[in-house]
């Protein structure tokens, strides 16, 4: 890699010092969110086989007995300083949504909002190579999109996917018993905002973007060759955010075990010191009604619980005896998962952390 390399992570341009929050820590705090939400009729139609009931990935609309649409749209601020990475991840993870519902992409559309007056508009040629060659990885093409002048960088994608009507995977079907498989370690708000103050080592920032550049396309194919109850995907509402949708929409509790749970090198010194996005601060408030956290935990290990992730693992709940086979699987497969706990019994969606 040259100089000139878009790839190359170190820039004179530091896209992340043009926004306050990036990458999905810069989502609505959840509560206000939902307050507005609660005021807007939801409209009903037929064809709906997932819609905005359960906090879902993606919205599924029946074309027929064969065949549905799977729907998806993410964009935000940059979460790192270099625009192709920024691209690269940004699609990842708008494409994450398609996996976690056990779907396959079809095509994207981009969606664009780029200060033309003070950055050149190369930096925007490379946030959209970043963005196409991540899409050429997952076998898709992107076929246009929209573009706005703003005083923050924005990027993201609408993405399309389609699956089979009986074979969707939504966050509402975990059953006592199943275990609970993580496919991403946790920490990437933290130490993206670490990087933003200029507090984290080259590795750490490379082995970040690395990871947030990841696709779930790979665990999403090796997962739906096993009976997988339930999944979701880790993203701004951090592991007990997303964790609380399935538990919520499954009617179930669970718990977790913070000493199984991955966490990203360099993850626990930064929360140690505080570096904490707001958005993980919000998570926390947010998921504290129903979270029961063991007496021992300290308070940054329950930051980095509710750490915002970016393009975060894929968060699957399989029965007890095919969970360990599925997890080989992912390991052979060079996939970083764990099982970090079980679903125990029905419920109002308690979570506990032992
Ligand atoms: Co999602
Ligand atoms: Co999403
Ligand atoms: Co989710």
């Amino acid at each position: 890699m040259n100089k000139t390399d878009p790839k190359n992570i170190s820039t004179t341009i530091r896209l992340t010092q043009f926004t306050k929050g990036g990458g999905c820590a810069c989502k609505l705090r959840p509560q206000d969110l939902e307050t507005v939400l609660d005021q807007i009729p939801v409209m009903h139609d037929t064809h709906v086989l997932v819609g905005t009931d359960n906090h879902d990935d993606a919205a599924v609309y029946k074309i027929n007995n064969e065949t549905a649409l799977v729907e998806t749209v993410d964009f935000f601020t940059p979460v790192v300083d270099n625009p192709y990475w920024f691209g690269a991840i940004a699609a990842a993870n708008a494409l994450s949504d398609i996996y976690a519902m056990g779907a396959r992409a079809l095509f994207a559309l981009n969606i664009v909002g780029f200060p033309s007056k003070t950055l050149p508009m190369e930096v925007l040629k490379n946030i959209l190579t970043g963005a196409q060659q991540k899409c050429k990885e997952a076998g898709i093409p992107i076929l246009g999109g929209h573009t706005i002048d703003d005083e923050d960088p924005k990027y993201g994608l609408v993405v399309t996917g389609s699956i089979h009507p009986d074979r969707i995977l939504t966050n509402g079907n975990a059953r006592p018993g199943d275990l609970l498989i993580l496919t991403k370690p946790l920490g990437t708000g933290i130490i993206t905002s670490g990087i933003k103050k200029q507090l984290t080592p080259e590795n750490v920032k490379n082995n970040v973007i690395r990871q947030m550049a990841t696709l779930n396309k790979h665990a999403s194919e090796i997962m739906l060759k096993y009976p997988v109850s339930s999944c979701t995907d880790v993203t701004g509402f951090g592991l007990l955010g997303h964790l609380s949708e399935m538990t919520h929409a499954s009617k179930t509790e669970a718990t977790v075990k913070y000493e199984k749970i991955p966490v990203l090198p360099y993850t626990e010194k930064l929360a140690m010191e505080n570096v904490i996005p707001a958005g993980t601060k919000n998570n926390y408030d947010y998921t504290s009604p129903f979270v029961d956290y063991a007496e021992n935990l300290a308070c940054y290990q329950k930051m980095i619980l509710n750490d915002a992730q970016t393009s975060g693992g894929l968060l699957i709940a399989i029965p007890g005896k095919h969970a360990h086979p599925l997890l080989d699987d992912l390991i052979k497969k060079n996939v970083n998962a764990h099982i970090i706990g079980e679903f125990t019994q029905t419920g109002t969606g308690k979570i506990h952390v032992r």
